[in-house]
């Protein structure tokens, strides 16, 4: 069996650091990624439909909705004055 070569340390981290920056697809339908949903919901985005809207398009299957749902929430908690108060 032939050896295998190694890669070394530092084009392995910056191989891992654009893999955690790599855009992960919530809406194959329409092929959104996570941060084209960010950058809709920091435009005002407050419901799904209104993501759909800023990208464009419109829900196709709707099974990406609960996700867009997610991040909508998790964004309005990271803004919330409630959740400011917490840190
Ligand atoms: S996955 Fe988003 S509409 Fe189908």
């Amino acid at each position: 069996m032939p050896a295998r070569a190694r890669l070394p340390a530092r084009a392995a981290a910056a191989i891992a650091a654009s893999w955690a920056e790599a855009a992960m697809y919530l809406c194959l339908c329409n092929g959104l990624s996570d941060t084209r949903i960010a950058d809709a919901i920091r435009q005002g985005a407050r419901r799904p439909r209104d993501v759909y809207a800023a990208c464009g398009c419109r829900a196709q299957c709707g099974r990406c909705t609960a996700s867009i749902l997610g991040v909508l929430r998790s964004a309005s908690s990271q803004t919330s004055p409630s959740a400011k108060q917490d840190r």
